[in-house]
C-alpha cells in the first residue's frame, strides 16, 4: 500500500476525474468501514503525489445520504494523505451569492439525520473540537490562489448541511435563512469532522449552483449540473495552482486534533 500520498481531493458533483495527474494508477482499497465510493486515482502533479476520489462515485451513482464517508476518509489516511481539498456544489441562501460564484465556508450547521459521524465506537470515546472546522492554512492557500486568478470568492461563510437527497421545502429554506447561514449542501458533514478526527487538514471550496427554494423557484438537478459544468474548468484551474501553493510542511494544529479529545 502506498503511504506517501500528500494531498487528497474529493471530487464533487461534476468533477469525476481530476484530469491533472501523471503516472496515474487506480487503487482499490478496503477499510474496516467497507469500501470507499470508488477506486482511488493516485498520481503525480508537479512533483507532488495526489489521490483523487469522486465522493458520489465515478459514474455519480451514490446519493449524498449513502456516501460511506468513513471509508473515504479512512482510505485517504491509509494512503498517507494529510491534507484534503473538497470541492462541492451548493445552493445559495443569500441574494449576493450568485450561481457561478465560489464560496469558502468557515463554519457549518449540521441538519443531517442518519450519518455515521465518528470513528469513535464503544470502548473509545473521543470528543474532538470543531469550533473552527476547516484548516486555516489550506483556507489561506485558496484565498491566495483565487486572488491571483482574479476570481471572486465569498469568505467566512456558513454552510447548512442537510440530509438530502431531496432539496428543501420553502419553509425549511426560509428557516435556514433566518439562521444567517450563507449556503446549503448535502455533503460537507460528516466528511469534514471525520477528517478532523483523523487529524487531517480539510478545506471545502463550494460552487454556487442555484438560489435555494426560498427564492420561490424550485431547485432542479438539471440547473445544478448546468451551472457546475460551466464552472468545472475554473475549479480545475484553482486546484492546479492550489496544489503548488500548499506548503510542504503543516504549521496548523489539525495534526493535534486528538491531543485533548479523550477522557
Ligand atoms: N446542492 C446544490 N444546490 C443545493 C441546494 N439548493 N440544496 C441542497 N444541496 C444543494
Amino acid at each position: 500500500m502506498e503511504k506517501d500520498v500528500e494531498i487528497g481531493i474529493f471530487g464533487g458533483t461534476g468533477i469525476y476525474d481530476s484530469g491533472l495527474l501523471e503516472d496515474a494508477q487506480e487503487i482499490d482499497i478496503d477499510t474496516p468501514y467497507g469500501k470507499p465510493s470508488d477506486t482511488i486515482t493516485v498520481g503525480i502533479f508537479n512533483g507532488r503525489k495526489i489521490a483523487f476520489l469522486p465522493r458520489h462515485g465515478k459514474k455519480h451513482t451514490i446519493p449524498p445520504h449513502m456516501i460511506n464517508f468513513r471509508a473515504n476518509i479512512w482510505a485517504f489516511k491509509e494512503l498517507g494523505v494529510t491534507r484534503i481539498i473538497a470541492p462541492s456544489a451548493v445552493g445559495s441562501l443569500k441574494e449576493e451569492l450568485e450561481p457561478g460564484h465560489f464560496v469558502l465556508p468557515s463554519q457549518f450547521l449540521d441538519f443531517t439525520k442518519s450519518r455515521k459521524g465518528s470513528f469513535s465506537e464503544e470502548g473509545r470515546v473521543i470528543h474532538i473540537s470543531v469550533a473552527d472546522p476547516f484548516c486555516p492554512e489550506l483556507q489561506s492557500s485558496i484565498i491566495k490562489v483565487t486572488e491571483k486568478q482574479d476570481l471572486k470568492i465569498h469568505k467566512d461563510c456558513t454552510y447548512v448541511c442537510i440530509e438530502g437527497p431531496r432539496f428543501s421545502t420553502k419553509a425549511e429554506s426560509k428557516f435556514y435563512r433566518t439562521t444567517g447561514a450563507d449556503i446549503i449542501g448535502m455533503t460537507l458533514v460528516p466528511e469534514c469532522q471525520l477528517a478532523r478526527e483523523a487529524q487531517m487538514c480539510y478545506v471545502s471550496i463550494s460552487t454556487v449552483t442555484d438560489y435555494d427554494v426560498w427564492a420561490e423557484k424550485p431547485v432542479t438537478a438539471k440547473e445544478v449540473l448546468e451551472t457546475l459544468s460551466k464552472n468545472v474548468e475554473k475549479t480545475k484551474k484553482i486546484l492546479t495552482e492550489l496544489i503548488d501553493q500548499i506548503p510542504k510542511t503543516r504549521s496548523c494544529s489539525c495534526a493535534k486534533a486528538l491531543a485533548e479529545a479523550e477522557f
